[in-house]
């Protein structure tokens, strides 16, 4: 691999073609009106109707040849050697897809395209049925209910923020983008389904939208999420100093370990126990939709930790792993809480205290998958048939064993 001062060299005489100040004796492009000479576009805008829109636009392009045109056909930047690419960090053009180097990144974005689904396909009519009836639903079961679309509702939406506007810009690998792109519109497809259970139920869309703000073991596991976005919002955040790169570590882990790897479990356990009840079927299917996804965004989530672990060993030293267990069990605590709250005695077959020894298994789990020692050694898992649909098919990520592959399409198909 080149070192870093070999690969600025290479960079500089292959890189991709700068925009050219224009000369002080040249004329601004065709109807421009701003002064500033280095604020001038590339290709001259078109405005005005009084002469041949064609005719301008023509010169527009002769002039944009002669600014910058020789030089780009000349040459658009150096081949991408894989050895460049790097998951952080990295200079080498992140325009160019191939060659791979991360293969599960890819095949990872395969499987989430061959799962495509939309929320309008899955059969609301009987939950509609059982939510207006007096009958059929306790009052701790409607709590649920209503706690789970409230919860989720909104933070795909702090997922999808934080993978647009926070990580996307910062991993500096193509076919890892790739998948983020998909990961960002299969968020989008989840808040449209939460959303979509609410209006079908005709539930206070207002009520369950502002959950994440007002209701207290909501608000808490948003609140604690959005804390570690807020310094890589900033536009001028830039990776590459260790702190700041750990920064970025502690975000993939607190989204992607606590906030779906975690954050989402009770609420999950607790729907699917209910449509296992045969209750709120449609709902319960909906959520086994955005359960399959969410079990490949977590495990590229943690192929994507390891992956940068791996490059960077320098940002895995001891306060970072205290700091990461830690995070893993402040999540796992206010997840308790969240199960305390939304089950103030047992309900659908299950307590706060069974969830609370599932939690203890998770974070377990949490913990190994990105090199830590368990917490909890005996922790048992007491929902089995959750660890059989999530855990042991699908959990699976590459650095335990290779992916699985989906090929049936956008149907559920847990077999
Ligand atoms: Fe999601
Ligand atoms: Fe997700």
């Amino acid at each position: 691999m080149l070192s870093w001062e070999e690969f600025d060299e290479k960079e500089k005489e292959t890189q991709l073609v700068k925009p050219k100040q224009y000369k002080k004796e040249q004329k601004a492009p065709v109807s421009t009106t701003v002064k500033e000479e280095k604020e001038q576009p590339r290709v001259a805008l078109s405005v005005g109707n009084s002469t041949n829109r064609l005719e301008r636009a023509k010169k527009a392009i002769e002039q944009f040849d002669q600014q910058i045109g020789e030089e780009a056909l000349e040459g658009m930047g150096s081949r991408v050697d894989v050895d460049q690419k790097a998951m952080i960090n990295c200079r080498a053009d992140v325009n160019q897809l191939v060659p791979f180097k991360y293969d599960w990144a890819w095949q990872k974005y395969l499987d989430g395209c061959a799962n495509h689904w939309m929320p309008q396909e899955i059969n609301m009519t009987a939950d509609v049925a059982l939510w207006k009836s007096d009958q059929g639903l306790s009052e701790d079961e409607r709590k649920i209910i209503k706690r789970s679309l409230g919860f989720f509702s909104t933070a795909d939406s702090l997922v999808a923020n934080n993978l647009v506007l926070s990580i996307y810009r910062h991993i500096t690998n193509p076919e890892c983008r790739q998948y983020l792109l998909r990961q960002s519109f299969e968020e989008a497809i989840h808040t449209h389904a939460y959303l979509h259970v609410i209006q079908s139920l005709g539930m206070d869309e207002a009520e369950l939208f502002n959950m994440y703000r007002e209701v207290p073991s909501v608000a808490r596991k948003a609140s604690w999420a959005l804390d570690f976005t807020k310094e890589l919002d900033n536009p001028n955040f830039k990776t590459g100093g260790l702190e700041q790169d750990k920064k970025l570590l502690r975000n993939l882990i607190a989204f992607y370990c606590v906030l779906e790897g975690i954050f989402f479990y009770c609420g999950f356990t607790q729907i699917l126990s209910m449509g296992r009840r045969n209750k709120m079927t449609g709902t319960s299917e909906q959520f086994q939709y955005i359960l399959r996804d969410e079990s490949m965004h977590l495990n590229f989530g943690i192929d994507m930790i390891n992956q940068i672990r791996l490059e960077n060993p320098r940002l895995w030293d001891e306060e970072m792993q205290d700091q990461a267990a830690g995070m893993i069990l402040q999540g796992m605590e206010l997840e308790i809480e969240y199960a305390k709250d939304t089950m103030p005695r047992g309900v659908l077959g299950m307590n706060a205290s069974m969830m609370e020894e599932y939690l203890n298994y998770i974070a377990n789990r949490r913990l190994v998958q990105i090199g830590l020692s368990e917490e909890f050694p005996n922790a048992e898992n007491p929902f089995p048939w959750m660890s059989e649909i999530m855990d042991l098919r699908k959990e699976k990520n590459f650095f335990e064993t290779r992916v699985i592959e989906y090929q049936t399409g956008g149907a559920l198909n847990w077999d």
